[in-house]
């Protein structure tokens, strides 16, 4: 099956590539590169030994987006590429409006006009809020996001569901991730967050390999063992893999006008804490880091339940988070200059 990765040059877009690969389908790989560089294909080939098809395209371009569709004959499409910083979103509204909708309506029609059934969606937990019970089943009722960011998931997960149900015979899943994290083994790719992180993990490699002065923690009171923040960190590798699994899931759905969400996370909640100590225990390196105020718009706790991904998708997190902490610092070595 020839798949379009769209954001394919990206964090977990190009972690998503090398899997495909590994699983027998045939990625081609748009992005704009606003959020990724060039680099990141000479790891895939170094990891795949395989020079994938790529074009720099944005997806809110229908003219490019539909010449490529006359191109290239795909059986599915991975929708990755979106603007995700969730604390830019808060500051430029309109551009994630306009950019993570238009791209995702751009695809929707082209897929339509070439009869392309197969879609998987890059959504997010953040979807749920601040959930009043936990684990999050895909039950869960939404809340309204934190951010605008948040909402552009939310949206977007309706636009597709409607779209579904109009009945132009295509098949969807839209996955609500957790929280990615980790790096690729081989540390040939990993995350590359563009400036200062605004995420956790690549804001603690970054402090221990001596490029950060120090780690705020945003907020030790909430009402957790150690007061500050649960997640569910999930290895960048296996939520790879999750797409893969689900692309086959789909390949085996009979019935078109199909929809679905999953909840791809680890079923596992820790602590920010429970995240640093685990780092520097597995890693020998120690993280300079503060307790500071919290952080506007985060959520207490949020961890999934994982049962539906485990029995429907056939899909369970193999790697720990020590597993992903160790390859994010190994990736974190590899991409610092040596001082
Ligand atoms: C995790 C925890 C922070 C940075 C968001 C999006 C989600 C996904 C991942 C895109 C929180 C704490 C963080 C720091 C800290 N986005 N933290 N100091 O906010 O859970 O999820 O990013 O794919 O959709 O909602 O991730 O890594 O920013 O924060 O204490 O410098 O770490 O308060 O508790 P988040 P995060």
């Amino acid at each position: 099956m020839k798949i379009l990765v769209t954001g394919g040059v990206g964090f977990i877009g190009s972690h998503t590539v090398v899997e495909l690969d590994e699983a027998g389908f045939e990625p081609v790989i748009i992005d704009n590169l606003y959020n990724s560089n060039l680099d990141v294909l000479k790891g895939i080939k170094s990891i795949t030994g395989k020079d994938f098809p790529f074009y720099n395209i944005d997806c809110n371009d229908v003219e490019k987006v539909r010449s490529l569709f006359e191109k290239e004959k795909f059986d599915g499409v991975i929708h990755f590429a979106a603007y995700k910083a969730v604390g830019e979103s808060v500051e430029k509204p309109l551009n994630y409006y306009e950019n993570n909708l238009i791209s995702l309506l751009v695809l929707l029609r082209v897929m339509k006009e070439f009869d392309v059934k197969n879609f998987v969606f890059s959504s997010s937990c953040t979807v749920y809020g601040q959930p009043d019970a936990l684990p999050v089943t895909e039950l869960t009722p939404r809340k309204p996001a934190n951010s605008p960011y948040g909402n552009t998931k939310a949206i977007a997960e309706d636009i597709i569901r409607d779209h579904v149900y109009s009945g132009p015979g295509l098949k969807a899943l839209a996955l609500r991730y957790f929280n990615p994290i980790g790096a690729h083994e081989s540390s040939l790719i990993g995350e590359l967050p563009n400036g200062v992180p605004s995420n956790l993990v690549p804001f603690i490699t970054q402090t221990a390999a001596g490029l950060r002065k120090s780690l705020t923690v945003f907020g030790s009171d909430y009402n957790t063992p150690d007061g500050t923040c649960i997640r569910d960190f999930i290895h960048v590798v296996d939520l790879a893999k999750a797409h893969v699994k689900a692309l086959s899931l789909l390949q085996e759905t009979e019935t078109e006008n199909h929809y679905d969400v999953f909840n791809v996370g680890t079923g596992e909640g820790y602590t920010v804490l429970d995240l640093i100590n685990t780092f520097e225990d597995v890693n020998g390196v120690k993280v300079n880091y503060a307790i500071g105020p919290r952080r506007e718009g985060d959520v207490e706790k949020i961890y999934a339940q994982s049962d539906k991904v485990n029995n429907v998708m056939k899909w369970t997190a193999e790697k720990t988070m020590a597993d992903a902490l160790r390859d994010a610092w190994n990736w974190q070595l590899k991409i610092t200059p040596k001082q």
